[in-house]
Protein backbone atom coordinates (compact mmCIF):
# COMPACT_ATOMS: atom_id res chain seq x y z
CA UNK A 1 0.00 0.00 0.00
CA UNK A 2 1.00 3.59 -0.74
CA UNK A 3 2.36 5.68 2.01
CA UNK A 4 1.93 9.79 1.97
CA UNK A 5 4.35 12.03 4.42
CA UNK A 6 1.73 14.32 6.54
CA UNK A 7 3.80 15.97 8.94
CA UNK A 8 7.58 16.10 11.29
CA UNK A 9 7.59 14.20 13.70
CA UNK A 10 8.55 16.92 15.82
CA UNK A 11 5.76 18.70 14.98
CA UNK A 12 3.42 16.46 17.23
CA UNK A 13 4.24 16.41 20.18
CA UNK A 14 3.36 14.11 22.72
CA UNK A 15 -0.26 14.63 24.77
CA UNK A 16 -1.30 16.32 20.86
CA UNK A 17 -3.43 15.87 18.09
CA UNK A 18 -3.79 17.44 14.55
CA UNK A 19 -5.60 17.68 11.26
CA UNK A 20 -3.23 16.70 8.41
CA UNK A 21 -4.12 16.82 4.81
CA UNK A 22 -3.42 13.58 2.60
CA UNK A 23 -4.39 13.74 -1.01
CA UNK A 24 -8.06 15.74 -0.84
CA UNK A 25 -8.60 13.81 2.70
CA UNK A 26 -8.40 15.24 6.27
CA UNK A 27 -7.06 12.89 8.66
CA UNK A 28 -6.70 13.65 12.66
CA UNK A 29 -3.55 12.59 13.69
CA UNK A 30 -3.31 11.89 17.87
CA UNK A 31 0.33 11.21 19.60
CA UNK A 32 -0.74 9.72 22.96
CA UNK A 33 0.80 6.81 25.40
CA UNK A 34 3.99 7.04 22.70
CA UNK A 35 1.94 6.24 19.83
CA UNK A 36 1.01 7.55 16.53
CA UNK A 37 -2.34 6.76 15.12
CA UNK A 38 -4.80 8.40 12.26
CA UNK A 39 -8.73 8.39 12.07
CA UNK A 40 -10.59 10.32 9.61
CA UNK A 41 -11.13 13.77 10.44
CA UNK A 42 -14.91 14.37 9.63
CA UNK A 43 -17.07 12.92 12.74
CA UNK A 44 -20.09 10.12 11.63
CA UNK A 45 -22.57 12.27 12.90
CA UNK A 46 -22.23 15.54 11.42
CA UNK A 47 -18.72 16.11 10.27
CA UNK A 48 -17.43 17.82 13.07
CA UNK A 49 -13.48 17.67 13.00
CA UNK A 50 -12.28 15.20 15.19
CA UNK A 51 -8.68 16.48 14.94
CA UNK A 52 -9.69 19.64 17.52
CA UNK A 53 -11.49 17.11 19.85
CA UNK A 54 -10.94 16.44 23.80
CA UNK A 55 -8.62 13.19 23.93
CA UNK A 56 -9.01 11.42 27.57
CA UNK A 57 -9.03 8.17 29.00
CA UNK A 58 -12.58 6.54 29.07
CA UNK A 59 -13.94 2.93 29.15
CA UNK A 60 -11.47 0.76 27.33
CA UNK A 61 -9.15 3.39 26.30
CA UNK A 62 -8.02 6.46 24.86
CA UNK A 63 -10.95 8.21 23.62
CA UNK A 64 -11.75 11.61 21.42
CA UNK A 65 -15.10 14.02 22.09
CA UNK A 66 -16.18 15.41 18.52
CA UNK A 67 -16.25 19.41 19.98
CA UNK A 68 -19.21 19.36 17.70
CA UNK A 69 -21.77 17.20 19.92
CA UNK A 70 -19.78 15.19 21.67
CA UNK A 71 -19.47 11.39 19.75
CA UNK A 72 -16.94 9.41 21.26
CA UNK A 73 -14.19 7.23 18.72
CA UNK A 74 -11.25 5.21 20.35
CA UNK A 75 -8.10 7.00 18.72
CA UNK A 76 -6.53 3.36 18.35
CA UNK A 77 -9.36 1.57 16.99
CA UNK A 78 -11.78 4.25 15.49
CA UNK A 79 -14.74 2.02 17.42
CA UNK A 80 -17.20 4.50 18.82
CA UNK A 81 -18.19 4.13 22.52
CA UNK A 82 -19.23 1.18 23.92
CA UNK A 83 -23.22 0.57 23.15
CA UNK A 84 -22.54 2.20 19.79
CA UNK A 85 -21.76 0.42 16.58
CA UNK A 86 -20.56 3.41 14.52
CA UNK A 87 -16.78 2.36 13.04
CA UNK A 88 -14.60 5.57 12.32
CA UNK A 89 -11.96 5.02 9.29
CA UNK A 90 -8.78 4.08 10.84
CA UNK A 91 -5.18 4.71 8.77
CA UNK A 92 -2.13 3.22 9.25
CA UNK A 93 0.93 4.86 10.14
CA UNK A 94 4.22 4.47 10.00
CA UNK A 95 7.47 6.78 11.30
CA UNK A 96 10.28 6.78 8.43
CA UNK A 97 13.69 9.23 9.94
CA UNK A 98 11.57 12.36 11.16
CA UNK A 99 8.27 11.72 9.06
CA UNK A 100 5.06 10.94 9.68
CA UNK A 101 3.33 8.54 7.03
CA UNK A 102 -0.28 7.69 6.63
CA UNK A 103 -1.37 4.78 4.37
CA UNK A 104 -3.24 6.34 1.04
CA UNK A 105 -6.44 4.07 2.23
CA UNK A 106 -8.27 3.08 5.76
CA UNK A 107 -7.13 0.25 6.70
CA UNK A 108 -10.34 -0.19 8.28
CA UNK A 109 -13.65 1.14 6.66
CA UNK A 110 -16.18 3.78 8.36
CA UNK A 111 -19.33 2.44 8.92
CA UNK A 112 -22.34 4.38 10.23
CA UNK A 113 -25.22 2.64 12.26
CA UNK A 114 -28.44 3.79 12.09
CA UNK A 115 -29.68 5.68 14.56
CA UNK A 116 -33.14 7.19 13.57
CA UNK A 117 -36.31 6.20 15.69
CA UNK A 118 -39.65 6.16 13.06
CA UNK A 119 -40.45 9.94 14.44
CA UNK A 120 -37.10 11.16 13.56
CA UNK A 121 -37.33 9.54 10.05
CA UNK A 122 -40.55 11.45 10.04
CA UNK A 123 -39.48 15.11 10.77
CA UNK A 124 -35.81 14.53 8.89
CA UNK A 125 -38.02 13.91 5.86
CA UNK A 126 -40.85 16.17 6.57
CA UNK A 127 -43.57 14.27 6.67
CA UNK A 128 -46.00 16.78 7.08
CA UNK A 129 -49.56 16.30 8.66
CA UNK A 130 -51.26 19.23 7.45
CA UNK A 131 -53.30 19.40 3.87
CA UNK A 132 -55.32 22.30 1.83
CA UNK A 133 -58.40 21.81 4.13
CA UNK A 134 -56.63 20.76 7.59
CA UNK A 135 -57.36 23.41 10.47
CA UNK A 136 -55.12 21.88 13.33
CA UNK A 137 -54.34 24.33 15.88
CA UNK A 138 -51.35 23.78 18.25
CA UNK A 139 -51.68 25.64 22.03
CA UNK A 140 -48.08 26.02 23.58
CA UNK A 141 -47.98 27.29 27.38
CA UNK A 142 -45.11 28.50 28.63
CA UNK A 143 -45.76 29.28 32.30
CA UNK A 144 -43.96 26.99 34.88
CA UNK A 145 -45.41 25.65 37.82
CA UNK A 146 -44.69 22.60 40.04
CA UNK A 147 -46.43 19.86 39.19
CA UNK A 148 -47.24 18.91 42.60
CA UNK A 149 -48.63 22.29 43.19
CA UNK A 150 -50.97 23.50 39.99
CA UNK A 151 -52.16 26.82 40.13
CA UNK A 152 -54.21 29.11 38.26
CA UNK A 153 -52.48 30.32 34.92
CA UNK A 154 -54.05 33.42 33.68
CA UNK A 155 -52.18 33.13 30.05
CA UNK A 156 -53.14 29.30 30.01
CA UNK A 157 -56.92 29.46 31.31
CA UNK A 158 -56.83 31.95 28.03
CA UNK A 159 -55.20 29.30 26.12
CA UNK A 160 -57.35 26.82 26.81
CA UNK A 161 -60.60 28.85 26.24
CA UNK A 162 -59.37 29.78 22.52
CA UNK A 163 -58.91 26.33 22.09
CA UNK A 164 -62.45 24.71 23.53
CA UNK A 165 -63.61 27.96 21.11
CA UNK A 166 -61.51 26.60 18.13
CA UNK A 167 -62.72 22.97 18.68
CA UNK A 168 -66.48 23.38 19.46
CA UNK A 169 -67.48 26.69 17.05
CA UNK A 170 -64.72 26.85 14.36
CA UNK A 171 -64.37 22.84 13.62
CA UNK A 172 -60.83 22.76 14.52
CA UNK A 173 -58.25 19.76 15.61
CA UNK A 174 -56.39 21.22 18.71
CA UNK A 175 -53.52 20.24 20.84
CA UNK A 176 -51.76 21.21 23.38
CA UNK A 177 -48.27 21.58 24.80
CA UNK A 178 -47.38 22.44 28.64
CA UNK A 179 -44.14 23.18 28.14
CA UNK A 180 -43.22 22.44 31.98
CA UNK A 181 -44.23 18.75 31.17
CA UNK A 182 -41.63 18.32 28.98
CA UNK A 183 -37.87 17.29 30.00
CA UNK A 184 -35.91 18.72 27.75
CA UNK A 185 -32.43 20.02 27.39
CA UNK A 186 -31.25 23.29 26.52
CA UNK A 187 -29.64 24.67 23.35
CA UNK A 188 -26.37 23.85 23.65
CA UNK A 189 -25.29 26.46 21.38
CA UNK A 190 -23.44 23.92 18.50
CA UNK A 191 -24.11 26.44 16.25
CA UNK A 192 -21.34 28.60 17.49
CA UNK A 193 -18.86 25.85 16.64
CA UNK A 194 -20.39 25.79 13.39
CA UNK A 195 -23.42 26.83 11.01
CA UNK A 196 -23.37 22.41 10.08
CA UNK A 197 -23.63 21.62 13.84
CA UNK A 198 -26.91 22.90 13.93
CA UNK A 199 -29.23 20.95 11.38
CA UNK A 200 -32.33 19.72 11.13
CA UNK A 201 -33.60 17.55 13.19
CA UNK A 202 -31.99 19.00 16.05
CA UNK A 203 -28.61 17.87 17.35
CA UNK A 204 -29.70 16.90 20.75
CA UNK A 205 -33.27 14.91 19.33
CA UNK A 206 -31.02 13.06 16.98
CA UNK A 207 -29.19 11.88 19.89
CA UNK A 208 -31.75 11.34 22.11
CA UNK A 209 -35.46 11.51 20.47
CA UNK A 210 -36.87 11.49 23.78
CA UNK A 211 -35.89 14.94 24.54
CA UNK A 212 -39.03 16.45 24.72
CA UNK A 213 -38.51 19.19 22.29
CA UNK A 214 -38.95 16.16 19.78
CA UNK A 215 -43.16 16.68 20.69
CA UNK A 216 -42.98 20.08 19.86
CA UNK A 217 -40.92 19.59 16.27
CA UNK A 218 -43.69 17.26 15.57
CA UNK A 219 -46.23 19.16 16.50
CA UNK A 220 -45.27 22.75 15.63
CA UNK A 221 -43.73 21.52 12.10
CA UNK A 222 -45.18 18.91 10.70
CA UNK A 223 -49.13 18.87 12.54
CA UNK A 224 -50.04 22.51 13.30
CA UNK A 225 -51.81 24.74 11.13
CA UNK A 226 -51.75 27.13 13.67
CA UNK A 227 -49.54 28.14 16.76
CA UNK A 228 -51.02 30.00 19.68
CA UNK A 229 -48.32 30.80 22.06
CA UNK A 230 -49.56 31.70 25.58
CA UNK A 231 -46.85 33.11 28.01
CA UNK A 232 -47.00 34.81 31.26
CA UNK A 233 -44.66 38.74 31.43
CA UNK A 234 -41.50 37.52 33.78
CA UNK A 235 -39.76 40.95 34.12
CA UNK A 236 -41.26 42.95 31.05
CA UNK A 237 -40.55 39.37 28.85
CA UNK A 238 -41.81 36.43 27.90
CA UNK A 239 -41.30 33.41 30.81
CA UNK A 240 -37.83 31.39 30.44
CA UNK A 241 -39.57 28.48 29.63
CA UNK A 242 -40.63 29.84 25.97
CA UNK A 243 -36.75 31.35 25.46
CA UNK A 244 -35.87 27.72 26.69
CA UNK A 245 -38.19 26.66 23.53
CA UNK A 246 -37.03 29.21 21.61
CA UNK A 247 -33.74 28.66 21.06
CA UNK A 248 -33.94 25.24 20.57
CA UNK A 249 -36.07 26.09 17.06
CA UNK A 250 -32.64 27.94 15.83
CA UNK A 251 -32.51 24.12 14.47
CA UNK A 252 -35.72 25.07 12.34
CA UNK A 253 -34.19 28.88 11.25
CA UNK A 254 -31.06 27.14 10.23
CA UNK A 255 -32.25 25.15 7.61
CA UNK A 256 -32.44 28.89 5.22
CA UNK A 257 -29.20 29.85 6.41
CA UNK A 258 -27.84 26.17 5.19
CA UNK A 259 -29.99 25.18 2.79
CA UNK A 260 -32.51 27.73 1.82
CA UNK A 261 -35.07 25.34 3.27
CA UNK A 262 -38.17 26.52 4.37
CA UNK A 263 -39.61 24.23 7.12
CA UNK A 264 -42.86 26.47 8.02
CA UNK A 265 -44.96 27.32 5.05
CA UNK A 266 -48.62 28.43 5.16
CA UNK A 267 -49.22 28.89 8.79
CA UNK A 268 -50.68 31.15 11.22
CA UNK A 269 -49.23 32.29 14.83
CA UNK A 270 -51.19 34.21 17.40
CA UNK A 271 -50.28 34.88 20.61
CA UNK A 272 -51.69 35.22 24.68
CA UNK A 273 -49.78 37.28 26.87
CA UNK A 274 -50.66 37.84 30.87
CA UNK A 275 -49.09 39.56 33.63
CA UNK A 276 -49.75 41.45 36.28
CA UNK A 277 -47.80 44.11 35.57
CA UNK A 278 -47.80 45.13 32.04
CA UNK A 279 -45.19 45.05 29.57
CA UNK A 280 -47.60 42.67 26.83
CA UNK A 281 -46.59 44.73 23.54
CA UNK A 282 -42.68 44.75 24.15
CA UNK A 283 -43.36 40.87 24.82
CA UNK A 284 -45.63 40.56 21.78
CA UNK A 285 -43.33 42.20 19.37
CA UNK A 286 -40.07 40.23 20.94
CA UNK A 287 -42.58 37.02 19.61
CA UNK A 288 -43.74 38.65 16.35
CA UNK A 289 -40.12 38.83 15.80
CA UNK A 290 -39.20 35.57 15.99
CA UNK A 291 -41.78 33.97 14.57
CA UNK A 292 -41.92 35.75 11.59
CA UNK A 293 -38.03 34.61 10.97
CA UNK A 294 -39.57 30.77 11.68
CA UNK A 295 -41.72 31.78 8.80
CA UNK A 296 -45.33 32.42 10.54
CA UNK A 297 -47.49 34.82 9.24
CA UNK A 298 -50.03 36.40 11.67
CA UNK A 299 -53.12 37.55 11.81
CA UNK A 300 -54.91 41.36 12.04
CA UNK A 301 -54.48 41.77 16.22
CA UNK A 302 -52.25 38.72 16.77
CA UNK A 303 -52.13 38.98 20.23
CA UNK A 304 -54.52 39.39 23.08
CA UNK A 305 -53.12 40.23 26.51
CA UNK A 306 -53.90 40.84 30.22
CA UNK A 307 -52.84 43.32 32.67
CA UNK A 308 -53.76 45.37 35.34
CA UNK A 309 -51.13 48.12 35.32
CA UNK A 310 -47.99 49.00 37.04
CA UNK A 311 -49.07 49.46 40.20
CA UNK A 312 -51.27 46.39 40.66
CA UNK A 313 -49.23 44.81 43.43
CA UNK A 314 -52.25 43.35 45.01
CA UNK A 315 -51.80 40.01 42.91
CA UNK A 316 -54.49 38.05 44.90
CA UNK A 317 -56.82 39.95 43.17
CA UNK A 318 -55.57 39.04 39.70
CA UNK A 319 -56.80 35.76 39.45
CA UNK A 320 -60.60 36.94 40.81
CA UNK A 321 -60.58 39.80 38.22
CA UNK A 322 -59.41 37.69 35.54
CA UNK A 323 -62.29 35.52 36.12
CA UNK A 324 -64.83 38.15 35.94
CA UNK A 325 -63.85 39.48 32.95
CA UNK A 326 -65.80 39.56 29.76
CA UNK A 327 -63.26 41.11 27.88
CA UNK A 328 -60.73 37.97 28.56
CA UNK A 329 -63.70 35.59 27.24
CA UNK A 330 -64.58 37.60 24.16
CA UNK A 331 -60.75 38.24 23.18
CA UNK A 332 -60.13 34.51 23.64
CA UNK A 333 -62.81 33.97 20.59
CA UNK A 334 -62.02 36.60 18.63
CA UNK A 335 -58.41 35.81 18.36
CA UNK A 336 -59.42 32.57 17.13
CA UNK A 337 -61.86 33.57 14.83
CA UNK A 338 -59.08 36.27 13.10
CA UNK A 339 -56.46 33.63 12.95
CA UNK A 340 -58.56 30.53 11.15
CA UNK A 341 -59.51 33.43 8.69
CA UNK A 342 -56.34 34.37 8.19
CA UNK A 343 -55.22 30.39 7.70
CA UNK A 344 -57.64 30.61 5.36
CA UNK A 345 -56.87 33.25 2.94
CA UNK A 346 -52.61 31.68 3.36
CA UNK A 347 -54.06 28.10 2.20
CA UNK A 348 -54.25 29.81 -1.17
CA UNK A 349 -50.77 31.17 -1.40
CA UNK A 350 -48.42 28.56 -3.80
CA UNK A 351 -45.91 27.41 -0.88
CA UNK A 352 -43.46 27.22 -3.32
CA UNK A 353 -43.33 30.89 -4.65
CA UNK A 354 -42.54 31.65 -0.85
CA UNK A 355 -38.57 33.41 -0.32
CA UNK A 356 -37.15 33.69 2.93
CA UNK A 357 -35.19 36.98 2.58
CA UNK A 358 -32.26 35.90 4.80
CA UNK A 359 -28.51 35.62 4.70
CA UNK A 360 -27.69 32.42 3.48
CA UNK A 361 -24.00 30.60 4.48
CA UNK A 362 -22.54 32.30 0.92
CA UNK A 363 -23.36 35.51 1.72
CA UNK A 364 -21.01 36.31 4.73
CA UNK A 365 -18.15 37.81 3.12
CA UNK A 366 -15.64 35.33 4.38
CA UNK A 367 -17.30 32.55 2.95
CA UNK A 368 -14.72 31.86 0.49
CA UNK A 369 -11.68 32.10 3.18
CA UNK A 370 -10.97 28.13 4.41
CA UNK A 371 -10.78 26.99 7.73
CA UNK A 372 -8.23 23.93 7.39
CA UNK A 373 -9.61 22.64 10.82
CA UNK A 374 -13.12 22.15 9.54
CA UNK A 375 -14.00 19.23 7.02
CA UNK A 376 -16.63 21.90 5.26
S1 LIG B 1 -20.85 14.53 17.32
FE1 LIG B 1 -19.51 14.88 15.69
S2 LIG B 1 -20.64 16.04 14.32
FE2 LIG B 1 -22.04 15.64 15.90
Amino acid sequence: MEFIPVLKLDELPAESSKIVKAGNKKIALFHYNNKITALGNACLHRGGPLGIGHVKACYDGLYVSCPWHGWEYNIQTGSAAPGYEDQQSVYEVKIDDNQILISSEPVIQAKKAFHDSPLLDDLKNLRYQTSPTSLNILGISATNMHKDLPRFSTSEDALEKSLAFATEQLGAETRMIKLRDLEFRHCEGYYSQHMQACNWPCSITEMNPEDGMTKVYADMILWADIVVMATPIRWGQASSLYYKMAERLNTVQNQITLKNKILVKNKVAAFIITGGQDNIQQVAGQMMCFFTDLGFAFPPFSFMGWSRGWTAEDMDKNVMQFKKSDYVVRASKELMENTVETLKQLKRMNPDKITAPKPRKNDSWSSEIENPDQNY
